[in-house]
């Protein structure tokens, strides 16, 4: 017997139909952003273990990874680059022969409509793995840091020569303080006003970079990044670090890590008019392919599920190495029911 109740949401739950008709957070291939880690040398795939499916890969092959997230229709690349040689002020970095710089000349070349952007940092350049130039070394080594500063200059060249090679966005991930206006700066004045910046406006000294660090060879050789990565304990100041950014001129901002952090990316989409990105980070990653391969979880849908969830949190774009899978599952007729 059926009680006279008014109110039945389940009304829009009975087929499939009615609820793609009332579903209110689509995944698109637009919205997404595969990372690629570029390795000098040829005809080199060389797999992350920690990152089933992700390997550091030579410029050519880089390419066809790029050939295929252009055909899948996806939003765009980022890469990272990882040098021959490593110094203590991360040269190759803005060397225009460098390996990012060759990386995105080639794949621009192929690929002229496939979006592009770099990661903007010196982790991956520097032989201690930091992001930025060290301060001076004190007696007590222990003491040293990142120089702000000196830092922000070599930024700035670093972004004008992707700019050179013909980058279409870059991306900022090192947490220095003006970093931003630094960069805007250095492209302004050598001819780039018009490439934009996406800053990792708000990024987290996070555990869940581990398998990153392994695919970039970017470990710290000592100490941690604390002193410029936020402490995932804050809220307030990740609005802070937004506000800053944008007031720099920050065309795009992103969150980072993102499936733990979901509640600053609300805040964010809340209180800003900008484009937000969310970086599904390397441990993230990690976790479900993991569980995945002890047949603990349905890969497909939990990953469906948290490109969902970062959508309905507030992203606009979503940096992730599932980025091929996903846009595979939408165009072979998924239906984005997660
Ligand atoms: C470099 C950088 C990192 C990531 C993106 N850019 C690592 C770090 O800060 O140590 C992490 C990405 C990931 O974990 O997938 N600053
Ligand atoms: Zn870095």
């Amino acid at each position: 017997m059926s009680h006279s109740l008014i109110h039945r949401p389940r009304r829009l739950r009975r087929t499939a139909a009615i609820r793609r008709m009332v579903r209110e957070t689509l995944v698109q291939p637009a919205d997404l952003i595969y990372p690629l880690f570029v390795v000098p040398g040829e005809n080199i795939r060389k797999p992350v273990t920690s990152m089933p499916g992700v390997a550091q890969l030579s410029v050519d092959q880089a390419i066809h990874a790029a050939r295929h997230a252009r055909e899948l229709e996806l939003g765009g690349i980022i890469l990272f680059g990882i040098p021959e040689v490593k110094d203590p002020t991360g040269t190759d970095a803005r060397n225009p022969g460098g390996i990012i710089q060759q990386a995105i000349r080639r794949i621009k070349t192929e690929l002229p409509d496939l979006y592009v952007m770099a990661d903007t940092c010196y982790c991956e350049y520097t032989d201690h793995g930091h992001c930025g130039i060290l301060t001076a070394a004190h007696a007590a080594a222990m003491h040293r840091d990142v120089d702000n500063d000196a830092t922000l200059e070599i930024l700035g060249q670093a972004a004008v020569s992707y700019g050179e090679a013909g980058v279409d966005m870059v991306a900022p991930s090192g947490m220095m303080d003006g970093m931003v206006a630094a960069i805007r700066q250095a492209l302004d004045h050598n001819g780039h006003s018009g490439l934009p910046i996406l800053s990792y406006a708000v990024k987290y000294a996070s555990a869940y970079y581990g398998p990153f660090r392994e695919a970039a060879e970017s470990s710290p050789a000592f100490g941690d990044r604390r002193t410029y990565q936020m402490d995932p304990a804050n809220r307030r100041e990740a609005m802070r670090e937004a506000e800053l950014d944008v007031a720099e001129g920050a065309d795009m901002l992103m969150v980072k890590p993102g499936l733990a952090y979901l509640d600053v990316l609300r805040e964010l989409r809340d209180r800003l008019q900008h484009p937000l990105a969310v970086y599904n980070v390397s441990g993230e990653y990690a976790m479900v392919k993991a569980a995945a391969a002890l047949g603990w979880i349905d890969e497909e849908r939990v990953v469906l599920e948290n490109m969902t969830a970062f959508k309905r949190a507030g992203a606009d774009l979503i940096l992730t190495y599932h980025a091929l899978d996903v846009a595979r599952l939408l165009h072979n007729g998924g239906t984005g029911d997660p």
